[in-house]
């Protein structure tokens, strides 16, 4: 079965209810039939449930970019995955290196938000990638490497569909400066190569993310291991998004 391509779009502390509007009535029935392709989005929390609705029958999925990993109870500040099925959000990106390295999020954290979100039934988007530093120190596949196995090891109980990569190295992300295509692939092809020796996931979907937009994205959807791309910037507003996602047509 070929892989899922999947083009989605993290939001993070961006777009409010204007922006949100004007996003989906921009992009209005472009996604409709369209099943050669996953179209995803995720809003800040305070927007979400406007874009559920307005996503409503624009075959657009819709994801949180963060949750707690509890039922429900006494977490100030935190939202549950129950809230967001109730609002019809099945999907969670897991791992963002923002949530690592401005947050502060833990190994330990990421590994019982993966644990939660399986048990839940939630598809996971799950990112992992090399700072500058790691790279240039020659410790790019030792940090991938640990960033995937203290996240699964033992840990792993989804359906394939369940569980998509992304590899975002962050020297890319926000800067302008993308990984090349063939950094990329060189990355992709190893970490398919690490899921399937590990775990006996080798069709698991790899997205690239860092700096995507409209003028690189073909170079990198031609790579082989390349499923498709997590954007920021560039998906804040319909216009570039959708040239992102339709770059073949
Ligand atoms: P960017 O962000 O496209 O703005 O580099 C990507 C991401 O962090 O997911």
């Amino acid at each position: 079965m070929p892989r899922t391509k999947i083009y989605a779009a993290n939001w993070k502390m961006n777009n409010m209810t204007t922006e949100t509007a004007a996003f989906f009535a921009a992009v209005g029935d472009r996604c409709v039939g369209v099943n050669d392709r996953e179209v995803v989005v995720a809003p800040a929390f305070p927007y979400l449930a406007q874009a559920a609705v307005l996503a409503r029958g624009k075959n657009i999925v819709l994801a949180a970019q963060n949750f707690y990993p509890a039922e429900n109870g006494a977490f100030t500040g935190e939202v549950s995955l129950a809230m967001l099925a109730d609002i019809g959000v099945r999907t969670v990106i897991i791992g963002h290196s923002e949530r690592r390295h401005i947050i502060g999020e833990t190994p330990q954290q990421i590994r019982e938000k993966v644990a939660f979100a399986q048990k839940k039934g939630f598809r996971t988007i799950f990112c992992i990638g090399e700072t500058l530093p790691q790279r240039e120190r020659g410790e790019l596949f030792a940090v991938i490497d640990h960033q995937i196995s203290t996240a699964f090891d033992d840990n792993l109980t989804c359906p394939l569909e369940g569980l998509v990569i992304a590899y975002e190295p962050v020297w890319a992300i926000g800067t302008g400066i993308n990984a090349t295509g063939s950094q990329a692939q060189e990355m992709h092809e190893y970490i398919r190569r690490f899921m399937e020796q590990r775990y006996g996931r080798r069709d698991t979907t790899i997205l690239y993310g860092g700096s995507v937009k409209p003028d690189n994205i073909a170079e990198l959807m031609k790579m082989p291991d390349i499923d498709g791309v997590l954007v920021g910037g560039a998906s804040l507003k319909a216009g570039s998004f959708m040239e992102i996602v339709f770059w073949d047509r």
